[in-house]
């Protein structure tokens, strides 16, 4: 079948020392409230958590304001009656549909998946033992290689040989190229207020970039937690070796 291999990005979350890029992440929220959320649902992700160490790095009056501009679905009232209220911080990205069937009807069959996860559920495409191997290379940066990717994969020409049936649109980097995703980015889409270039390939890095977000919120924290953990291991390791010699002085 041969897929094309996603290509390698510069991610400023990669590595040990990894952080996010806050003005990735408020311009993918951007691309994500205003493109993808008219398929994808985003349901692990809490208003609240906009404003959370680590992420997007807006304010609690902030994250209260942008979870009013949404209708929230909720209910019973006391007359029995479902309702729509504006959105509060503990309230979690609406779903564009109701149900898996819903979306599947609407999208010629295939249901758009939940974003919360893609950036981890596209990461660990190879099976036991193999896996192993990926994490002494770039096994974290798998899955948004390949959501940018398939993002940007979209071709008018399709190539000879490859058939893609009816509904279905030609994609360089999904598996089997026939995707049933519309392109959903085009260039000045969206726009931005921080002088970012409005292109598909910067649209696609941000919102992925986003998505890393929405999948491992604590990224930050647990790189930290870790290099600490290094570092006292080493001092602790020397303080072991001069205790052992002390103990050990007098054995002959
Ligand atoms: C699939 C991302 C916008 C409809 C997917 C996949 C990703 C994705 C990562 C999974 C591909 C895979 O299974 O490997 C996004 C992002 C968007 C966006 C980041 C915004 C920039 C849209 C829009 C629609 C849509 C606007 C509807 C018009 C679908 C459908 C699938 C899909 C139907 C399933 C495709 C299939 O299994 O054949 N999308 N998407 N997406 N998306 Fe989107």
């Amino acid at each position: 079948e041969g897929n094309d291999k996603p290509p390698g990005n510069n991610w400023s979350f990669a590595g040990p020392f990894g952080k996010f890029d806050r003005g990735a992440l408020q311009r993918g929220l951007k691309v994500y409230k205003e493109v993808c959320s008219n398929c994808h649902g985003l349901s692990f992700v809490a208003f609240r958590n906009l404003a959370e160490a680590g992420g997007p790095g807006y304010s609690p009056a902030q994250a209260v304001a942008f979870a009013s501009e949404y209708k929230i679905k909720d209910g019973p009232n006391d007359a029995g009656d479902m309702f729509e209220r504006p959105g509060r911080p503990a309230d979690y990205f609406p779903s564009p549909f109701p149900n898996e069937q819903a979306a599947r009807a609407a999208n010629g069959g295939a249901a758009p998946p939940d974003l919360s996860l893609i950036t981890k559920a596209r990461s660990y495409e190879r099976g036991f033992p193999w896996f192993i191997f990926d994490f002494f290379t770039q096994y974290q940066e798998q899955g948004p290689d390949y959501v940018a990717a398939v993002l940007q994969g979209f071709e008018e020409k399709v190539p000879e040989g490859v058939t893609i049936p009816e509904g279905s649109y030609y994609n360089k980097y999904f598996p089997g190229h026939a995707i049933k995703m519309p392109k959903p980015l085009s260039d000045g889409q969206v726009t931005y207020d921080d002088g970012s270039p409005t292109t598909v390939a910067q649209y696609a890095k941000d919102v992925t970039t986003f998505l890393m977000w929405t999948a491992e919120p604590h990224m930050e924290a647990r790189k930290r937690l870790g290099f600490q953990v290094f570092v006292f291991l080493i001092i602790f390791a020397g303080l072991m070796y001069f205790t052992k010699k002390k103990v050990w002085a007098d054995a002959h």
